[in-house]
C-alpha cells in the first residue's frame, strides 16, 4: 500500500486589532515595561474588544481566509477541530459555530482542550484522521481569547496573555513531507499550579466564584516555569535525537511563546542558532493554543518545501510535547 503522510497545505490566522501595551497594563496594576520586558519578553498583546464576542470571532475569519488561500470549497471539508480553552460556550462547540459561519456542512466538528499544547495535540489527532484514509481535508484551529479569562487586577498573570487564533488545512500526501513524528505527554501533577478553578462541573458559577475571580487563570508561576523549561527542552532534544536530526538539519524551531526565558532555555539545550527560531512573543504575548500557528503564519513566506521544523509546547495539565514536520510547500507560493 502506498505510504501517505498528513501534510499542512495552508495556514492562516486572525489577531484582533486592539494593541494592549505594557504602558497601558502599568495603569491597571503595579508593574512596568521594564519588568515585563526583562522577566517575560512581552511588549504588547492583541485584545478582542467588544461585548459578546467569543473566540469564534477570530476563528471564523481565519477559516474563511484559509479556504480562500488554499482554493478549497467549504463543502470539501471532512472535519473541523478547534483546540481552545476559551470556547464561546461550554456547548455547542465553537467548531460548530465556525463551521456554520463558513458554510461547512459536510464535516464533523468538535472542540478539544489541551491548553497551550492544543495545536500540537490537535496535529496528532488530525494526523490520525488523515492516516486512517477516511478523511481528505481536515481543518485544525488553535487559539484562545485569553482576555476573557484574565484577571486584570492580578499583576502576576495579566501581562502574560493575548488573543489570537491560527488555522491549518491538513491533507494526505504520498510525498516525503508532512508530520513525521510526534512525542506528546500529560502529567496531572499540573492540576494545582495552573488552572481556572470555576465554571466547569466541579465549581459551577456562583456569586462567590465570581467575587473570588475564580473564572480567571491562576498560576504558580515559578513551579510552572520550572516544569516548562525542563520539559520543553528535553522533548525537543529527544525528538531531534530520535529522528537523527543534528542542529544543522533543523531549519526552524517553533517554541510555545509563554516566556522568553523559557524559549532561551530550549534554544540553549538544542544548540540551535537563534536565527532559526520563530519568536514573536514581544508582539502577541501568550495566546495559549494560538502561539505556534501564529508563528508559522508569520514566517510562512520564508518557509520552503522540505524544511525540517520542530514544534514544541508546554501548558496546563500539564501537557507538553514536540512535533517534527517537513514543510510541504514554498511559502511564497501562497
Ligand atoms: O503557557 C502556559 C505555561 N505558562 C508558563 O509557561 C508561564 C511560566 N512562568 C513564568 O513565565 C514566570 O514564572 C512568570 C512570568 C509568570 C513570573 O516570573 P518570575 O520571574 O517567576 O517572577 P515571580 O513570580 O517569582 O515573582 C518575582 C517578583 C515577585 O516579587 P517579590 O515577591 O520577589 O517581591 C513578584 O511579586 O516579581 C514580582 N512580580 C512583578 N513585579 C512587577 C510579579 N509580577 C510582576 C509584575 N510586575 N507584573
Amino acid at each position: 500500500m502506498e505510504k501517505i503522510n498528513a501534510v499542512i497545505t495552508g495556514i492562516s490566522a486572525c489577531v484582533p486589532d486592539y494593541i494592549l501595551t505594557n504602558d497601558e497594563i502599568s495603569t491597571m496594576v503595579d508593574t512596568n515595561d521594564e519588568w515585563i520586558t526583562t522577566r517575560v519578553g512581552i511588549k504588547e498583546r492583541r485584545i478582542l474588544k467588544g461585548e459578546n464576542k467569543g473566540v469564534s470571532e477570530l476563528g471564523s475569519p481565519a477559516v474563511a481566509e484559509l479556504l480562500r488561500k488554499t482554493n478549497t470549497r467549504a463543502e470539501e471539508i471532512d472535519a473541523l477541530i478547534f483546540a481552545t480553552s476559551t470556547p464561546d460556550h461550554i456547548f455547542p462547540s465553537t467548531a460548530s459555530i465556525v463551521a456554520e459561519a463558513n458554510g461547512i456542512k459536510n464535516a464533523f466538528c468538535f472542540d478539544m482542550e489541551a491548553a497551550c499544547s492544543g495545536f500540537i495535540f490537535g496535529l496528532e489527532v488530525c494526523n490520525g484522521l488523515i492516516l486512517s484514509g477516511r478523511y481528505k481535508k481536515v481543518i485544525l484551529l488553535a487559539g484562545d481569547k485569553m482576555s476573557a479569562i484574565t484577571n486584570y487586577s492580578d499583576r502576576n498573570t495579566c501581562p502574560l496573555f493575548g488573543d489570537a487564533v491560527g488555522a491549518v488545512l491538513i491533507e494526505p500526501s504520498s510525498e516525503d513531507v508532512g508530520i513525521i513524528d510526534t512525542i506528546l505527554h500529560t502529567d496531572g501533577v499540573g492540576y494545582e499550579p495552573l488552572q481556572m478553578k470555576a465554571g466547569g462541573s466541579k465549581f459551577p458559577a456562583t456569586h462567590e466564584t465570581v467575587e473570588k475571580k475564580e473564572h480567571t487563570v491562576r498560576q504558580d508561576g515559578k513551579t510552572v516555569f520550572k516544569y516548562a523549561v525542563k520539559n520543553m527542552a528535553d522533548v525537543s532534544v529527544e525528538i531531534m535525537q530520535k529522528n537523527n536530526l543534528s542542529k544543522d538539519d533543523v531549519d526552524w524551531f517553533v517554541p510555545h511563546q509563554a516566556n522568553m526565558r523559557i524559549i532561551d532555555a530550549a534554544i540553549d539545550r538544542t544548540g540551535l542558532s537563534r536565527d532559526k527560531v520563530m519568536i514573536n512573543i514581544e508582539k502577541y504575548g501568550n495566546t495559549s493554543a494560538g502561539t505556534i500557528p501564529l508563528c508559522l503564519w508569520e514566517w510562512e513566506p520564508k518557509l520552503k518545501k522540505g524544511d525540517n521544523i520542530i514544534l514544541t509546547a508546554f501548558g496546563a495539565g500539564f501537557t507538553w510535547g514536540a512535533v517534527y514536520l517537513k514543510w510541504a510547500y514554498d511559502g511564497t507560493s501562497k
